[in-house]
């Protein structure tokens, strides 16, 4: 059956005391806006109608083409948000599913559920359900002593014999749409004078119609965000069906509950998560990969079999098989080839370290290009700022650089070089040669018995 859909998402979101939309806020990384636009594509297989306010281009700018945008000027209540979708809806399908906005946990399953319900219920309408532990200022569900639902009342209005019902509104419709489109525009104000969906439950039971009902069994599906609580709640929610989704795809994460991941980032079959660790944005991890404890992954490609012990990785790759920690800080366009091991308090940003390069101990390598296999020393350094700008460093294959030494940028180190030990280089040096000193001058060309 056609199915169209409305997100609700104008309201002012005030209980959130923030200068930002309340669609914005974050749950497991993606704005809440962006989990029920997922359900309600995945439910309904049709781009939805999003209602938002005049001052939500940043939520227009987030969601962009994928839903039909409605702006409601005047938030007065539920009920109006929708009546600004009629023009457009009306005649356009059999059946019409409302979503409040700031339900992002609801799942597909669930909403597709609905439309099934709906799609044989010969009322008008289908509401969602629940009876959770906590009621967290739900409209609760009026029933007569048959079982059937009479209305729907809101905690604002209700009295402490209504409130005590613990079945709630969740916050989800399906509507008969021919029904919804004629009935919307003659609801009557509430007593808080604005216009509220859940009142049409209670015109349907008078006019001798029936409510159909789905009920949500999972606490953690129902979580609607009206405060900053809520929205702690929903990203721990979040994080545990990200986290059960990982562990039955393959993955071991030791402790579920201090393991954040984001609802963007994918995992491969056999790696390892250790408790405390974050893996955030547009961050892919390989396969048999050991990662934390303690580590913070940003919007970094990790190759298969590596190992990030204790670390920061922002805006970084590496290939398979790199070894990086503990307490490793790679920064933006940090490339480790194949086989880099990367040991204790090293630095890297913008540099490609090539296949097999070793750098052990305390090391700051920026703006440079290391060729394969070569060793750098503990304590190098790249000195790549003189102050103004930044300066690159090229060092080549098989090269060794000795404990303590600072490369002077812009610099050259040939293929095969060395550098003693605490040596500050400051012009280019050749093939095979050894420098050595401070600032370094040449002493001698390497032969066979230096390899
Ligand atoms: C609403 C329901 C309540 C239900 C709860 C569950 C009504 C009257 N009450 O209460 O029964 O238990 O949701 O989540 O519907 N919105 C607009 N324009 C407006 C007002 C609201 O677009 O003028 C949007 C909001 O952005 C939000 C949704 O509608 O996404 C619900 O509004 P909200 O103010 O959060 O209603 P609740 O008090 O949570
Ligand atoms: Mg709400």
């Amino acid at each position: 059956m056609n199915c169209k859909s409305v997100i609700l998402a104008a309201g002012l979101g005030t209980r959130m005391k923030s200068s930002k939309p309340k669609m914005l806020h974050s749950i497991g990384g993606m704005p809440m806006v962006w989990w029920v636009l997922q359900a309600v594509l995945e439910a309904t297989d049709q781009r939805p109608h999003m209602v938002i306010g005049p001052d939500d281009s940043a939520v227009e700018a987030f969601v962009g083409d994928r839903v039909h945008f409605v702006i409601q000027k005047e938030r007065m209540g539920t009920a109006h948000a929708l009546m600004q979708t009629a023009s457009d809806l009306q005649g356009s399908s059999e059946l019409v599913l409302v979503i409040n906005g700031d339900m992002p946990l609801l799942q597909a399953g669930t909403l597709r559920k609905m439309i099934e319900v709906q799609a044989k219920n010969k009322g008008p309408v289908t509401i969602l359900t629940a009876k959770p532990s906590k009621t967290r200022g739900f409209g609760r569900v009026m029933r007569a002593s048959d079982g059937s639902i009479r209305e729907i009342m809101e905690e604002a209005h209700a009295s402490p014999e209504q409130l005590a019902m613990k079945e709630v509104n969740v916050g989800a419709y399906c509507f008969h749409a021919e029904w919804l489109w004629s009935q919307l525009p003659e609801l009557p104000p509430s007593p808080k004078g604005e216009y509220y969906i859940t009142d049409l439950v209670g015109e349907a039971v008078s006019t001798g119609e029936s409510v159909g009902w789905v009920e949500v069994e999972q606490d953690d599906e129902i979580i609607g965000i009206n405060t900053r609580q809520h929205l702690a709640e929903a990203q721990n929610a979040a994080r545990r069906r990200i986290n059960r989704r990982w562990m039955l795809a393959g993955v071991s994460i030791l402790d579920p509950e201090g393991t954040y991941l984001d609802a963007s980032v994918t995992i491969g079959v056999d790696s390892t998560i250790m408790p405390n660790t974050y893996i955030q944005g547009d961050s892919e991890i390989g396969e048999d990969c050991f990662i934390g404890p303690n580590s913070l992954i940003i919007d970094s490609s990790i190759g298969d079999r590596c190992k990030i012990l204790m670390s920061v990785v922002k805006n970084a790759t590496l290939e398979d098989e790199v070894d990086i920690g503990p307490f490793a800080h790679l920064r933006p366009g940090a490339h480790l080839c194949k086989g880099v091991h990367m040991g204790s308090f090293g630095e890297v940003k913008a540099s490609k370290l090539g296949p097999g390069v070793r750098m052990g101990h305390f090391s700051y390598v920026g703006d440079t290009t290391i060729g394969e296999n070569t060793n750098i020393g503990a304590g190098t350094v790249t000195c790549n700022f003189d102050g103004e700008s930044k300066h690159e460093t090229i060092i080549g294959e098989n090269v060794f650089i000795g404990s303590d030494t600072m490369l002077v940028a812009p610099v050259k180190l040939g293929n095969g070089s060395r550098t003693g030990a605490g040596s500050v280089v400051t012009k280019d040096v050749a093939e095979n040669t050894l420098v050595a000193g401070a600032p370094a001058r040449a002493i001698r060309k390497l032969d066979k018995r230096d390899k």
